[in-house]
């Protein structure tokens, strides 16, 4: 095994390095290690990619700036692949909110701006305290805005004409002081003013603190925000910037953004407009007592993808989600539940629907009587017992309902026999396809596993036979299987 020596890296390299550490609160050696483990997270596959671990120096200064990108930025400067013209044409106005996440809208523009969007950026005061319209010009190709009243600019193109001029408003970071001022119709600098003078759809990706988040002041302002039109991506849990702080709040991925801002703008063909889906994703939590439970390693990433993925083809999609650390779906009505009972609850009453796809990890049993009062340790006492009861079968209610959505889809998630159990589930479960996935050791568990990774191998399991799928992210799988959905419901009336 070799070593890599931070001394030995490129000065710009170290600098930027140094930067970001420091920015995070973390050691050099951390935020190389976190780099290391994005980047491979991040990476598609090892053979077909070509990968290097950070971008030349030259890369850093091409990229209009070099000591505010992202490690996972760096990386992914020194990637090959081009993204498809996605956003060819469209003008997106980006307002940079004061938070410790406005680097990551430095990645955005670099993102929109490769699917061939146009981005005029709009920053705050907070924001200029943590990048500058220096690098947000450099990334954007465009002035950056900054002063509500500047008669002197010669670029000053007035708040109505910016928000006009766009076909959609991005707030990232959305801070807790812009989503306030927003939702009471503050118009007192440049960022709220265009937010208030816009006819055009407007996105957010909050991000702030998770007690911020979690206060009745700022639940209140997403809420009417919501009523309002407003779309929001994320936050997501997770580790905060500042140490030791952890929770919701936490903005969602550049990739994420764009995923919701292409979701927003498509103007193609939508093959399931029209349709109802349900999905169902993640693990559930069975309560011990208020502060035990018993969970499994689900992520909730499939789920959330086809969710995703069925809501671009035009789906009116209904995520019933048990907890996950990731954001909800854009475009996607999500309701969050814990146990097993919820989410069988939630799933009947969102029927009838035209399809329903199981993909949830739901705990097969539950102890039979939850505590109510945390369980205490009792010196001499033997350990508690826990008598287990079998949790309501969802997928099996809903494939033998009365309400039978037209297309029932399970999942099954087998450490052997997998063949021949995903048969036996098709029958049991009444569904009409089974995705039937490999989580045995030597593939199944861990970061690089199927289950909390990111690539996935499946069979579709039907009446019909086996068809096997290619290892993909699970992105892709879920692109497939909603256009197989598509490809299915076709035959069917809405
Ligand atoms: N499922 C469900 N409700 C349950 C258990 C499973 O809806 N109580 C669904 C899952 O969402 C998945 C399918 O049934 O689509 C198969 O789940 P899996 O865990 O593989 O199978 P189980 O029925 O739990 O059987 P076993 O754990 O014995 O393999």
């Amino acid at each position: 095994m070799s070593t890599i020596t931070i001394r030995n890296l490129d000065d710009s390299v170290k600098q930027v390095l140094r930067e970001r550490a420091a920015a995070r609160g973390v050691s050099m050696e951390q935020e190389v290690r976190d780099a290391l483990s994005e980047s491979v997270a991040a990476a598609p596959s090892a053979q077909s990619q070509t990968w290097r671990l950070a971008a030349s120096p030259d890369e850093i200064l091409a990229l209009g700036q070099k000591s505010e990108k992202s490690p996972r930025a760096l990386v992914d400067a020194g990637q090959k692949t081009v993204p498809a013209m996605t956003l060819s044409d469209k003008r997106i106005l980006l307002i940079i909110g004061g938070g410790i996440a406005a680097y990551k809208a430095l990645d955005l523009i670099r993102r929109l701006r490769e699917r061939g969007a146009a981005v005029r950026v709009v920053m705050t005061a907070g924001a200029q305290e943590f990048i500058t319209t220096l690098s947000a010009g450099a990334l954007s190709a465009d002035h950056v805005f900054t002063e509500l009243f500047d008669r002197n600019d010669e670029h000053d193109v007035g708040h109505i004409r910016l928000s006009r001029e766009a076909d959609l408003l991005v707030v990232a970071p959305a801070t807790a002081d812009l989503m306030a001022k927003a939702a009471n119709g503050h118009a007192n600098d440049l960022a709220s003013t265009v937010l208030l003078a816009t006819d055009k759809p407007v996105l957010m990706a909050p991000a702030m603190n998770p007690r911020m988040w979690a206060h009745p002041a700022t639940r209140r302002n997403r809420a009417t925000l919501g009523r309002d039109g407003v779309a929001f991506v994320g936050p997501a849990k997770g580790e905060m910037a500042e140490s030791n702080e952890a929770g919701e709040g936490r903005m969602a991925e550049p990739l994420e953004i764009v995923a919701a801002i292409e979701a927003l703008l498509d103007a193609g063909p939508k093959p399931l407009s029209g349709r109802r889906i349900i999905v169902t994703s993640g693990p559930t939590h069975e309560p011990i007592d208020p502060v035990r439970y018993i969970a499994n390693r689900s992520s909730g990433k499939q789920g959330h993808a086809i969710a995703a993925a069925l809501a671009r083809l035009g789906a009116d999609v209904h995520l019933v989600s048990g907890p996950v650390n990731i954001a909800d779906p854009a475009g996607v009505k999500t309701i969050h539940v814990e146990r097993a009972q919820e989410m069988r609850d939630a799933v009947e009453q969102l029927l009838p629907a035209d399809a329903a796809v199981f993909v949830a990890a739901v705990a097969d049993w539950r102890t039979e009587n939850s505590a109510g009062e945390k369980i205490k340790k009792v010196a001499g006492e033997s350990p508690p017992t826990l008598r287990m009861v079998e949790n309501p079968d969802i997928l099996a209610g809903v494939g033998h309902h009365g309400q039978r959505p037209g297309l029932v889809i399970g999942f099954a998630a087998e450490t052997q026999g997998l063949l021949r159990n995903a048969e036996a589930k098709l029958v049991k479960k009444g569904a009409d396809l089974i995705v039937a996935n490999d989580v045995s050791h030597e593939s199944g568990i861990g970061p690089s596993g199927v289950m909390g990774g990111d690539r996935n191998r499946v069979r579709i399991v039907s009446k019909a036979g086996v068809e096997e799928w290619p290892e993909m992210t699970k992105d892709e799988v879920a692109a497939r299987l909603a256009a197989l959905i598509a490809e299915r419901l076709k035959t069917t009336v809405v």
